[in-house]
């Protein structure tokens, strides 16, 4: 749980070169110069491996993917295989701005960004309960101590909005970030939950400003924070690929405006980092009808 494969599966651990290796010296340099080096060097490993933290420092580097503020964790495959019959049933769940219910009794609601050269449907929690199902899962998976170290809080990571994603094609890149924060007060989890999801995975710029593919691995999860760039890859598959996302960080809610442009725009029914709930149309109402990305 939680431990960063630096070689990762992605193959963005190709290509090394001496530009790659300047740019990491450049972004650990000033640990390299720190009086008490010693002692933030094995701190940089507390909690995630295969990344460069500099402690206090909202950001972090992860060498392996060149890319800010994003590491791989594992997926437990008894938790992929107790959500194996639950996924196909989202196989039918295509309708923008339907409910569903899974065999389990969750309620989902669909919202699927139009705009997108993608046939990508979010499936959220459409009530508390459902919510709930989702946060369960969240725990399980421990992603709250683990980003805690990077993320100004007072009690707790909370999560805002879990999905089950579905989507077969993309034929455009829209390149994003899922946070608008300038520090890391959010994060998401990317993982597949189906074979097909390693078919089609995620395109993202690194920070020498190049394109890099990444591909998803069953049983791994991608988590990734602020200033992470990146879109649905290119490519089409003969069946829906389905994935776990959690959308989950601080519980001040002095960020929320900021962190809500995005996910409350992805679901309709979400967690505030206060605890309590709201809606898509509350907190549009509240802080305007913004598009985010
Ligand atoms: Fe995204």
């Amino acid at each position: 749980m939680g431990q960063v494969n630096p070689e990762a599966a992605s193959g963005a651990a190709q290509g090394r070169d001496s530009c790659q290796f300047e740019a990491i010296v450049r972004f650990a340099a000033p640990w390299r110069t720190h009086p008490i080096a010693e002692e933030v060097l094995p701190a940089m490993q507390s909690t995630i491996s295969g990344i460069l933290h500099k402690p206090g420092d909202p950001h972090f580097l992860n060498p392996a993917l060149m890319a800010p503020n994003a590491f791989e964790i594992d997926i437990p495959h008894d938790l992929i295989a107790e959500l194996a019959p639950l996924t196909a049933e989202t196989q039918g769940m295509r309708e923008n701005r339907a409910q569903y219910r899974l065999s389990n009794g969750v309620s989902l609601f669909n919202e699927r960004p139009l705009a997108w050269q993608s046939d990508i449907c979010w499936l959220s929690h459409a009530d508390e309960e459902a919510f709930h199902w989702f946060d369960a899962i969240y725990h399980r998976l421990g992603l709250g101590p683990l980003v805690a170290p990077f993320v100004p809080h007072d009690r707790e990571i909370r999560l805002y909005a879990g999905f089950l994603v579905t989507r077969s094609h993309c034929t455009g890149l829209n390149m994003h970030c899922d946070w608008s924060t300038d520090d890391n007060l959010a994060f998401t989890l990317m993982a597949p939950l189906t074979v097909a999801g390693e078919r089609l995975g995620m395109t993202y710029r690194t920070i020498r400003d190049e394109e890099r593919e990444l591909s998803y691995k069953l049983g791994r999860g991608l988590v990734f924070g602020t200033k992470f760039v990146h879109s649905t890859a290119i490519g089409q598959l003969d069946e829906r690929a389905a994935f776990l996302c959690l959308n989950f960080g601080t519980d001040r809610m002095e960020h929320w405006d900021s962190i809500g442009s995005t996910t409350a725009r992805q679901c309709n029914v979400l967690r505030q980092p206060d605890g309590t709930f709201t809606t898509q149309a509350q907190w549009r109402a509240r802080y305007g009808d913004r598009k985010a990305y």
